[in-house]
C-alpha cells in the first residue's frame, strides 16, 4: 500500500468515526437525559444548562458537539468532577446531550420591546 492510499484510508476512517458519533448524539434519548441531568449535573450547570450564576459553564442552548461533551466528562479541564464510564456511560452522556439540545433559545433583545427601547429615546 502506498503512503497516499494509507493516508486516504485514515481520513475515511476518521470521518466514519465522526459521523458515527454524530449519529449517537441525534439518537440520544432526551427524556432519559433530562432525568440524568437533573440528578447529576444541574447543581452546577442549572436545570436547563443555562450556567449563569451557577458554578459550571453554560451548556445550552446549542450544546457543544457530543465528542467535546464526553471529553470534558472524562478529562475535566479544571474544577468539574471527573466522571468515569462506570459512573456515566457514553450512551448516557449522549442522552444528556440530546436533552440539552431540546432547550430553546431565548428571545432576542430586539424582540422584547421594553428592552429594545432602552436608550433609543435619547437619540
Ligand atoms: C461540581 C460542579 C459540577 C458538576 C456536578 C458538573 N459540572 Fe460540568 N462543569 C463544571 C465546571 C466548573 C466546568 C468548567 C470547566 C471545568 O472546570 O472543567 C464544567 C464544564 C462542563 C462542560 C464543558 C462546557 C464547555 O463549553 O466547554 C460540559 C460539557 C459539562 N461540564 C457537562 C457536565 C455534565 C453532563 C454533568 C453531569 C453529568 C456535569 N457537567 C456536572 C462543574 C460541574
Amino acid at each position: 500500500m502506498t503512503m497516499k492510499t494509507t493516508h486516504l484510508l485514515l481520513i475515511a476512517a476518521a470521518s466514519l468515526t465522526f459521523s458515527g458519533a454524530a449519529f449517537a448524539a441525534d439518537s440520544g434519548n432526551a427524556e432519559n437525559g433530562k432525568k440524568l441531568f437533573l440528578r447529576s449535573c444541574y447543581e452546577c450547570h442549572g436545570t436547563t444548562g443555562m450556567g449563569a450564576g451557577a458554578v459550571g459553564a453554560k451548556l445550552a442552548p446549542n450544546p457543544i458537539p457530543v465528542e467535546g461533551f464526553i471529553a470534558e466528562l472524562r478529562h475535566p479541564r479544571q474544577a468539574m468532577p471527573q466522571y468515569s464510564p462506570s459512573v456515566i456511560s457514553d450512551a448516557e452522556i449522549a442522552d444528556i446531550h440530546a436533552y440539552l439540545a431540546t432547550i430553546p433559545e431565548g428571545p432576542k433583545v430586539k424582540d422584547i420591546p421594553i428592552l429594545d427601547s432602552i436608550g433609543k429615546d435619547k437619540k
